[in-house]
């Protein structure tokens, strides 16, 4: 019996001629340090939140009639009777620790960061899996446009670092609930006369939450979409002088944004600034995205405290990285491959390992007792770039033979003096 990976999943395996980044774990690590790095830069500590949440959390986070909550968790039982559900993302989570552990009252600002899996049940497709990874960032307590312009600077600079060129910002205000709320009786009038010729997800989505119908990818939908009113023209003065300063402070750090009316995001906590991170090499799938959400906090539990923040997915930054030729980190290889011949060089090379590691050399062994010629493959393999081959002749000389795997040039070095010259040569 073979098993298959379960739909819409993969694995990440170590580096090898040919894997996609996407599969390839030095890359993720990559990608996982590089962010690790901006976040200290910018103040932010590491959070850990667990993989699953009540199921009331998420689902009242994220908001009833969205379509990740509609169709899209992974919600199951527990053998006691609980009912939890797979984070879909990782702000809730963060969210909820926040207030468990009463963080707030540790630093009135909060800067947390967070990178790990989420689960969705969508039809799997390129950029687009059940289980997918995201770099995030939340800052709690700071109700000003500073904060909003510091969070989207943050998610850019990840994606300059990293060297991809084509990014764009798209940034809209989804301005104060009460705002929302006369908008969506706009919306609601607007579309009751077009429900016959909306798909049958908007028109679930009118009866449910019917800001979501501007979620809506259907072709049908969106055409009609085109003519429903906007947002913009329902915000209060303060939505509209918060969206000004955000516009304001990006354009003073010389960060490019495009302003797009018709951006709501897909989650109910949103409240103000909203902003998706796309390259043009991914279609219609963002490379990452975030907002404002100052009500969540109390929704949850907490204090009344603003946030903004983002999640920026992991598998789409490398696939475009990929597809526009960015430069991505080469594995890093060893220093060594020990190659002995016989039992006795075997046995000889246990402890020169030990020894090798100690004096901080990347190294490895034969295990299997292969040819010469094989073993030297394994070397290359390993990107190794020095083979040290030791025999019985090398053994009775207390030698070992070390080749250098680019020049292929051969120099006796004493076995003590190993280590030494390995660091030396090696640099
Ligand atoms: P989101 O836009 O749903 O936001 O997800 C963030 C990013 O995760 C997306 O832009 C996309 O790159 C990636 N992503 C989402 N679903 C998938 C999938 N099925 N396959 C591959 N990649 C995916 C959030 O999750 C919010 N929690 C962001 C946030 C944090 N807002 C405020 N704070």
């Amino acid at each position: 019996m073979r098993y298959a990976p379960p739909k819409g999943t993969y694995d990440i395996l170590p580096p090898a001629p040919g894997r996609s980044a996407v599969q390839d774990s030095e890359k993720w690590q990559w990608l996982e340090a590089t962010f690790r790095d901006l976040c200290r830069l910018h103040g932010y500590a590491e959070i850990r939140t667990p993989i699953f949440e009540s199921h009331e959390l998420i689902h009242r986070s994220v908001g009833e009639g969205t379509d990740i909550v509609a169709k899209e968790t992974f919600d199951f039982e527990t053998k006691g009777g609980d009912s939890l559900t797979l984070r879909p993302e990782g702000t809730a989570g963060v969210m909820r620790a926040y207030v468990t552990n009463r963080l707030y009252i540790e630093r009135p600002v909060g800067k947390l960061f967070y990178i790990g899996p989420n689960f969705r049940y969508e039809r799997p497709q390129k950029g687009r899996y059940r289980q997918h990874h995201q770099a995030g960032a939340e800052l709690l307590g700071a109700a000003g446009p500073e904060a909003d312009a510091e969070v989207i600077a943050l998610a850019c600079a990840f994606y300059v670092r990293l060297g991809l060129r084509d990014m764009k910002v798209k940034l809209n205000t989804v301005g104060t609930p009460e705002s929302r709320a006369a908008y969506v009786v706009a919306l609601r009038a607007w579309a009751e006369p077009l429900l016959p010729q909306m798909s049958a997800d908007n028109r679930r989505r009118y009866e449910q939450n019917a800001l979501r119908m501007l979620d809506s990818k259907e072709p049908q939908d969106l055409e009609l979409l085109s003519s429903a009113p906007v947002l913009s023209d329902y915000l209060d003065e303060a939505s509209q002088a918060h969206f000004a300063a955000v516009k304001s402070y990006l354009e003073a750090m010389g960060l490019a944004y495009d302003e797009d009316p018709r951006l709501v995001r897909g989650f109910d906590y949103y409240t103000h600034t909203v902003f998706e991170i796309q390259s043009t090499v991914l279609g219609d799938k963002a490379l990452g995205g975030g907002g404002r959400y100052n009500g969540l906090i109390e929704a949850v539990g907490g204090p009344s405290t603003p946030g903004i923040g983002f999640g920026l997915g992991l598998e789409r930054v490398l696939l475009a990285l990929e597809e526009t030729g960015a430069a991505l980190p080469e594995a890093v290889g060893l220093d060594a491959f020990l190659c002995p011949l016989g039992e006795a060089a075997r046995a000889a090379c246990v402890p020169l390992l030990a020894t090798l590691r100690r004096s901080q050399i990347a190294c490895d062994m034969d295990y299997t007792g292969r040819r010469m010629k094989v073993m030297l493959e394994q070397a290359d393999q390993c990107g190794a770039r020095f083979a040290v081959i030791l025999g019985d002749d090398e053994l009775a000389q207390g030698v070992a033979t070390v080749r250098d795997m680019a020049t292929k040039t051969q120099q006796s070095v004493a076995l003590e003096a190993l280590a030494t010259c390995l660091s030396k040569i090696s640099g």
